[in-house]
């Protein structure tokens, strides 16, 4: 998990924050989605993948993401549009908390593809322990 620190292009007329790939993005984005209306009693995620990798931006609102990979157990509070977060692949993820104006932007490596997806937590806790 990588946090990274967006530049922003600030002048009267307010922000613009621009995302290339390979600088802001460190993959060849080929997916974008968005998620919203998700209130704050909702919880999603509780998967991980086999080779996608995603930034996460809370472009609007804010919400809690909690990820768990071979090292690191973290929970980490999205509020600012200015700040994205890498999931890197095999990594178990959990997101709740959502503000009623929460939108979370997410760029991805791969297209959608059910097959990339762990669901069950235990498969995943033994694929993080066969790498180890
Ligand atoms: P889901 O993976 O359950 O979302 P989350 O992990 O955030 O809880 O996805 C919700 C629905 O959207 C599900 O029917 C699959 C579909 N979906 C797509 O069609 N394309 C996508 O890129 C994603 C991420 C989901």
């Amino acid at each position: 998990m990588n946090e990274i620190t967006f530049k922003k292009n600030e002048d009267p007329r307010g922000v613009l924050i621009s995302l290339e790939i390979f600088n802001e993005i460190p993959f060849e984005i080929k997916r974008i989605y968005y998620i919203y209306n998700s209130s704050s009693d909702v919880s999603r995620g509780f998967h991980a993948h086999k080779k996608l990798k995603q930034v996460l931006v809370a472009v609007s609102g804010s919400m809690t993401l909690k990820i768990e990979n071979c090292n690191e157990n973290k929970t980490i509070k999205l509020d600012s549009p200015e700040k994205g977060i890498l999931i890197d692949s095999v990594c178990w993820r959990e997101m709740y908390d959502f503000t009623d104006d929460c939108v979370l932007l997410v760029i991805a490596s791969e297209k959608y593809d059910q097959d990339d997806y762990i669901h069950n937590y235990d498969d995943f806790r033994r694929i993080v322990e066969s790498v180890i």
